[in-house]
């Protein structure tokens, strides 16, 4: 099957002043994704700006495929702008996706803003064991949060300004989490994605308490499959595209 089709968009939906739910209806038939996995969708059909834009899959049905996105700059401003019957282009599903916990491990997930979208469908598939902590600046900010709640997780919410959920930011939530769940804490697997800053705070409590896990990378991208290294980032085994090695990759790789 081609990872290269076209898709009508059948909904665009604001959730907030900055973020959308965008629903395409796939006109050819198109690989099923990993979660974690993710696609380069066309932004316009002009050349500016020229190249896609990578973004990770939310859910995807026989029928639909559904993306939520914050709008940041040129490209995403375009995308806000997607009116239903339209019709774009897009390539995947795209790297790695996040490996399965193995057995006897609990999977705890870590979101920080849109890197929900990543984590999504992973979070859909994964046991009712799952414990999950998702943070984003204000409560407006926290997105998919019935449908997190009707997912059967164990789930905490928090926010920078404490206007919703637990107060501070996931990487203390998440500290907080380990000093009152010792037995988790020995045999936990993380799943993490979101700002830099955070996947680094995250990161650094995971090696301090020997955890093992899995991060999703989130940076720009030229090509979307390998060929400029315009996304290489620095690992301890050197460097390696996002687009091509990851975007998810083991966290105690990645050089923060
Ligand atoms: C594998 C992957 C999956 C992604 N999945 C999602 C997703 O599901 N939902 C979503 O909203 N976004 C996602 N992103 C980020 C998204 O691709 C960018 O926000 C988008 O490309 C920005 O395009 P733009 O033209 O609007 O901004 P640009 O005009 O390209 O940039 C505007 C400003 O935003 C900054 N910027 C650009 N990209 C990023 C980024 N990745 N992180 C932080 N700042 C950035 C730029 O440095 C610049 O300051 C993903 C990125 C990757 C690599
Ligand atoms: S975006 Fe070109 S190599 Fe990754």
């Amino acid at each position: 099957m081609n990872r290269y089709f076209k898709a009508e968009i059948t909904k665009n939906l604001p959730l907030n002043s900055k973020n959308n739910l965008l629903t395409l209806f796939p006109l050819e038939p198109v690989i099923d994704p990993e979660p974690g996995q993710f696609y380069m969708i066309e932004v316009s059909d002009s050349y500016n700006p020229l190249l896609k834009r990578p973004f990770c899959c939310l859910r995807k049905t026989p029928d639909n495929m559904q993306f939520l996105f914050t709008v940041r700059g040129k490209g995403t401003a375009l995308m806000k702008e997607f009116r239903k019957g339209q019709v774009i282009h897009l390539i995947g599903p795209l790297g790695s996706g996040y490996p399965e916990a193995r057995k006897g491990c609990t999977p705890v997930v870590i979101a920080g803003g849109t890197g929900i979208a990543s984590l999504f469908s992973f979070i859909e598939r994964t046991p009712d064991s799952s414990r999950v902590i998702y943070g984003a600046k204000t409560k407006d900010e926290l997105l998919m949060l019935d449908e997190l709640r009707k997912a059967g997780i164990r789930l905490t919410v928090c926010t920078d300004d404490c206007s919703f959920g637990e107060e501070g930011m996931v990487d203390q939530i998440f500290m907080n989490f380990l000093r009152s769940n010792e037995s988790i804490r020995t045999s936990c697997v993380l799943y993490a994605c979101g700002p830099r800053p955070m996947l680094r705070a995250v990161a650094a409590i995971a090696r301090d308490n020997n955890i093992k896990g899995y991060a999703s990378l989130e940076e720009n991208m030229a090509c979307g499959f390998g060929a400029c290294l315009g996304c290489a980032v620095n690992t301890v085994k050197g460097y390696k595209r996002v687009c091509k090695e990851g975007p998810v990759f083991p966290i105690q790789e990645i050089v923060w």
